[in-house]
């Protein structure tokens, strides 16, 4: 556990596009729900509307645009440069589009965070929404874990269920299952700077358990 005195952890977040989990963890930030800092927000596009809300949370932003760089190695370097400059405790990927390098992974691990919509290990990858609807799933859901070498493969930490109901559409079903990734991301980060959380030879620890394959269950 963390001590009393200790300074509030120092979180980087890597973002691509919308920025709601971010918002998320940084009004819990905020709130002082959680006792810790975004030290940046880093997005790998320009232009993405996560910079209009970390600037509206006045919250240091930088662009490592990926389109600038010939390889993913080299790209991943000046990513790990980028964050390095902020010494983070935590590295929160959220809704980071990007498949990092193995070097990038062994360099933060057990302090890199992922969220991914389906209830891994289902669903692994893109269009986890339409996957779990043509299936004809009766429920899905979001998950937190870490993040290992393997895509979307890393140990759970925290899913939260939602129920498939008969009229949902892609859209709506996303929808419900944000409103989730905003109640599950923010409650792993406080756990992971509370010193709660911890990842030990490819299995994630809670209070020194060891979780079960599907991490904790929010509902
Ligand atoms: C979320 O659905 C998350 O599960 C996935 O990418 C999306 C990011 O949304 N990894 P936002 O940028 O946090 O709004």
């Amino acid at each position: 556990m963390k001590s009393e005195q200790a300074e509030p952890a120092r979180i980087v977040v890597l973002i691509s596009g919308s920025g709601s989990n971010m918002q998320a963890i940084a009004e819990s930030c905020q709130k002082q729900d959680i006792d810790a800092n975004i030290v940046a927000v880093i997005s790998n596009r320009p232009g993405v509307p996560g910079l209009d809300r970390a600037e509206h949370f006045e919250l240091h932003s930088e662009v490592v645009d990926h389109t600038e760089y010939s390889t993913r190695e080299e790209f991943d370097v000046n990513l790990i440069r980028a964050i390095d400059e902020h010494s983070p405790d935590l590295i929160v990927l959220a809704g980071f589009m990007r498949i990092l390098t193995p070097d990038f992974v062994r360099r933060y691990k057990g302090r890199l965070l992922n969220i991914h919509p389906s209830l891994l290990p289902k669903y692994k990858g893109l269009h986890t929404h339409k996957r779990a609807l043509e299936a004809g799933d009766k429920q899905h859901g979001v998950t937190v874990h870490f993040v290992s070498e393997d895509l979307d493969g890393g140990p759970n930490i925290i899913q939260a269920v939602v129920p498939i109901l008969d009229d949902d559409n892609e859209h709506s079903l996303q929808s419900r299952v944000q409103n989730q990734e905003h109640i599950i991301y923010p409650i792993a980060v406080k756990w992971f700077t509370e010193g709660r959380l911890s990842m030990l030879k490819g299995d994630a620890y809670f209070d020194n358990e060891a979780l079960p394959e599907n991490g904790l269950q929010l509902n």
